[in-house]
C-alpha cells in the first residue's frame, strides 16, 4: 500500500478506457474513493466500475460525464465532481485525444485548436477550479497531469499533440510554483508507448511490435497498470515534497534518443 492514499477522494478524467481505467484499478486497490469521468464511452466506464469493484468490493465509486471540447460546461462538471464526497483530495487530468495530422493538412489549424482545447485548456481549467476549492477549504491537494513523451521529443504528424503535451508540462510547473504555498502539488506523468484498446491491434501486430521493442531499451511496451502505479505514487505522501516534476515512464526510449542500434 502507498502512504496516505486510503480514503483519499480522487477524480480521474478519461477513465472509460486505456490508461485512465488502469489508474482507476490501482487507486481502487489503494483504498481511494473514486469519481470517474467519461465522455462518449458509456460501455467502457461501466466496465471500469465493474473492474474496480472486482478489485475491492466495498470501493466507493461514482461516474460523471462531460465533453471537454465544450469548455463552458467544465465549471459545472467540476462542481458536481467536488460535491459527490463533499470535496476532493486529488485530481488526475488524464483525458486526452491523440491527433495525428500533418501541418499542411491542418493548415487552418482546426485540429490543432481542438487538440489544445481538450488536452491543455481543459486540464488548465480543472486544475484551477480544484486549486480554488482547496485554497478556500484550507486543505492540501495533489494534481497529476497525464502528459506524454511527445512533450519532450516528437516526430511528424504530432504538432498539435506535442504542443498540447509540452504546454501541459509547462503549465504544470507554473501551477506548482504558484500553489506550493497552499500545499497543492502539481506533477506530470509522461508515458511512453502503452497499448490501450485504441492502439492494441496495431501496436501488437508482430512487425510493429518488433520495431518498437528494438528501440525501447527495456525491450517492451508499458502497461496501463504501470501508469496507474506511478499515478498512485505521485498522489501519495511518498512524494509529499515533490511538485513541478515530470516523471517519465517509457522504458528508456527518450533517454536513448535517436542513436542507431549498436
Ligand atoms: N497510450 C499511450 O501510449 C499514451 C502515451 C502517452 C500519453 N498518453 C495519454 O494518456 C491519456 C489517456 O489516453 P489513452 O492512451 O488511455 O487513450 P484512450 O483509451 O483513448 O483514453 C482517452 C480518454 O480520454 C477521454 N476523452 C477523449 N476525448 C474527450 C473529450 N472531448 N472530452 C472528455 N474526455 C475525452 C475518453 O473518453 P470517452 O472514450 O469516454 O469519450 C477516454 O476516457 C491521454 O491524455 C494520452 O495523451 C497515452
Amino acid at each position: 500500500m502507498m502512504m496516505g492514499l486510503k480514503d483519499k477522494r480522487i477524480l480521474i478524467t478519461g477513465a472509460s478506457s486505456g490508461i485512465g481505467a488502469g489508474m482507476a484499478r490501482v487507486l481502487a486497490r489503494e483504498g481511494c474513493r473514486l469519481v470517474l469521468h467519461y465522455n462518449r464511452n458509456e460501455v467502457g466506464i461501466k466496465a471500469t466500475v465493474e473492474a474496480v469493484k472486482s478489485i475491492r468490493s466495498e470501493v466507493e465509486v461514482e461516474i460523471i460525464r462531460c465533453d471537454f471540447s465544450e469548455l463552458d460546461t467544465l465549471s459545472e462538471f467540476f462542481n458536481q465532481a467536488w460535491s459527490i464526497y463533499e470535496g476532493l483530495d486529488g485530481l488526475v487530468n488524464n483525458a486526452g485525444v491523440v491527433s495525428k495530422v500533418t501541418a499542411r493538412k491542418d493548415a487552418a489549424g482546426e485540429a490543432f485548436m481542438q487538440t489544445l482545447k481538450i488536452n491543455l485548456h481543459a486540464p488548465y481549467l480543472l486544475s484551477t477550479a480544484f486549486a480554488e476549492k482547496c485554497i478556500t477549504a484550507k486543505q492540501p491537494g495533489a494534481i497529476v497531469n497525464n502528459s506524454s513523451i511527445h512533450g519532450q521529443a516528437t516526430c511528424e504528424w504530432f504538432s498539435a499533440y506535442a504542443a498540447s503535451k509540452a504546454g501541459l508540462d509547462a503549465v504544470s510547473k507554473v501551477q506548482a510554483v504558484e500553489w506550493g504555498q497552499y500545499q497543492i502539488r502539481v506533477n506530470v506523468l509522461a508515458p511512453g508507448v502503452v497499448p490501450v484498446e485504441r492502439t492494441d491491434t496495431i501496436l501488437n501486430e508482430p512487425s510493429m511490435a518488433q520495431k518498437w521493442h528494438e528501440r525501447i531499451p527495456a525491450g517492451r511496451y508499458g502497461t496501463t497498470e504501470e501508469m496507474g502505479e506511478a499515478t498512485a505514487y505521485l498522489l501519495s505522501d511518498a512524494t509529499a515534497w515533490m511538485t513541478g516534476s515530470v516523471l517519465t515512464l517509457d522504458g528508456g526510449l527518450i533517454a536513448r534518443g535517436n542513436y542507431p542500434n549498436r
